[in-house]
């Protein structure tokens, strides 16, 4: 076999934005049999449905290329049961390898070179190596007071100054679980037909202030709505999610994708997961329960926390995040570290589980914490 040498260094150059990126890493190994609040997962896995046809996966569909058809239509029947003011059509829906996937092929279709992608700071880390990798500039604005309120005249000015291609706002906000109410997100997409403004709704569920009910896309061609089976459904190692807008941006935005990027089991498994609605709406349930729950204790045992939107909140320990989240880990928890983020200094993110699963987190953490 051949082994490297030094002509291995001798190889084209990459794109000078690539070459200076900084990637997006998560610690991502050995989480398995561990009780995984790092990345607001479901913690419980998904429906039973989704299981049993996953097993029923046959030998001809595991040989033949995706078909995708009555997928969109299925998720958009979910949308408008939950809410019947949605008025969107299946054409007006993508369907992605994730909603990361949607996020860069987003930035791949609309991004080029010194423009500028508006965002706020602390939020989901993927944007910005996405728009580096495009070569845009950016311009983080920073969420405001001590509980974080979504910096909405910063935003606007911003654009009526600088007409920024992308904005992308991330509602309710991971990490801070700031929400910003869907006239603002109207009012904002109106500001400028030149911004594309997307609206990561990862954590909605947990909320229910989606944009979608507010939304003609054929009277706001602008804006593109972000949605996952990763969080609620559990499917997150599997890779689905939709990216919902006017047909021409879907349209654009799938044109920088391949044709099958997103593999049969995700897509079965998808209709599985949407066939058993009341399974992720009861999860949901439960991890409202289990939000209340710790919020009770937290008050009481004056501990100092966070929380907003989402599945998750976060938590300043009196011994640190480092050690903290060190100690939950030899005890089997895992959590994320904030530390490094702006305005989080000393804290942690914790995601929300079940109730059973939130009072072994508050036992565990109350030992490490001397509560
Ligand atoms: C705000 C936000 N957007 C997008 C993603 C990625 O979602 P998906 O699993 O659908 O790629 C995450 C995952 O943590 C997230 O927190």
């Amino acid at each position: 076999m051949e082994t490297r040498n030094d002509s291995f260094l001798d190889t084209p150059d990459p794109r000078e934005a690539v070459s200076a990126l900084n990637p997006y890493s998560a610690p991502l190994e050995g989480r398995r049999k561990l009780l995984r609040l790092d990345f607001n997962e479901n913690t419980i896995g998904p429906s039973p449905l989704v299981i049993q046809a996953l097993r029923e996966i046959s030998r001809e569909e595991i040989s033949i290329y995706p078909e995708y058809s009555g997928l969109t239509e299925k998720l958009l029947k979910n949308l408008n049961k939950r809410n019947p003011n949605i008025q969107i059509n299946s054409s007006e829906i993508g369907i992605f390898n994730g909603v990361d996937a949607a996020i860069n092929a987003i930035f791949h279709a609309y991004g080029e070179d010194n423009e500028v992608m508006l965002t706020t700071s602390p939020t989901f880390g993927y944007y910005t190596p996405c728009a580096q990798m495009r070569g845009m500039s950016i311009t983080s604005i920073p969420y405001e007071g001590i509980d974080y309120q979504y910096p909405f005249k910063k935003i606007c000015k911003f654009i009526i100054q600088n007409n920024p291609k992308i904005l992308l706002i991330c509602n309710p906000n991971n990490p801070t679980g700031t929400r910003l109410s869907p006239e603002r997100i109207v009012e904002i997409a109106n500001l400028s037909s030149k911004t594309l403004v997307v609206v990561d709704e990862l954590y909605e569920a947990f909320t229910g202030d989606s944009v979608l009910p507010f939304i003609n896309f054929q009277k706001t061609p602008n804006l593109v709505v972000l949605r996952s089976l990763s969080k609620t459904a559990g499917l997150a190692g599997l890779r689905i999610g939709f990216a919902i807008g006017n047909y021409k941006v879907i349209n654009i935005v799938n044109r920088v994708t391949g044709p099958y990027d997103v593999n049969s089991f995700a897509v079965i498994a998808a209709f599985a997961a949407l066939k058993d609605q009341s399974y992720i709406d009861s999860y949901v349930n439960e991890v409202l329960k289990a939000r209340n729950w710790l919020t009770t204790k937290f008050e009481k045992h004056k501990v100092k926390y966070h929380i907003g939107g989402g599945n998750y909140f976060l938590l300043w320990p009196q011994s640190g995040p480092i050690e903290t989240e060190e100690k939950l880990k030899q005890s089997g928890i895992l959590v994320r570290s904030m530390d490094q983020k702006i305005n989080l200094k000393g804290c942690l993110r914790v995601s929300i589980g079940t109730i059973e699963q939130m009072k072994r987190f508050w036992s565990t953490f109350k030992l490490i914490d001397k509560v």
